[in-house]
């Protein structure tokens, strides 16, 4: 599995700690932003989402201070489907159900533990198919 992973300045942090923790082992593609000094989320959103839409890799991360901002912006190149999760249940359904392939975490609104728990959650969660397939074909041509 390759994971292209990025983050602005609020997510470097969290960032370090999933590389060294529950993303080893994971074929990783580090987008940046490698310090604290200041960077626009959406430069970094709209390169993991350029590499996961043209697959270079399967499924990304994205880390901001709530998530939102990177969500939003990764959600504007086609074929995405970016979700910001703060809890495992919304990063399980966002995976069964929506298919999400970019997982959103805010390094200001949850703790490094919590933060593993989604990223598991959301890895070992398959899509569910089915009548979620059509809808996922809706999104997609809106
Ligand atoms: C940066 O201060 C902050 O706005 C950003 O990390 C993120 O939370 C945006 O959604």
């Amino acid at each position: 599995m390759k994971v292209a992973i990025g983050c602005d300045h609020a997510g470097v942090g969290l960032k370090r700690r999933l590389l060294d923790s529950v993303l080893k082992g994971y074929e990783v593609i580090d987008m940046g932003t490698d310090s604290t000094d200041s960077v626009d989320y959406p430069d970094i959103a709209h390169k993991v989402a350029n590499a996961v839409a043209s697959g270079k890799a399967e499924q990304g991360i994205l880390i901001c201070g709530t998530g939102i901002g990177m969500a939003m912006a990764a959600g504007k190149t086609k074929g995405i489907r970016a979700a910001a999760c703060t809890e495992p249940y919304s990063a399980e359904l966002s995976r069964r159900h929506n298919d999400a392939n970019i997982l959103c975490l805010g390094a200001r609104v949850i703790g490094t533990g919590m933060a593993e728990k989604i990223v598991e959650k959301w890895f070992s969660t398959p899509f569910d198919g089915g009548r979620h397939t059509r809808r996922i074909g809706k999104i997609e041509s809106l």
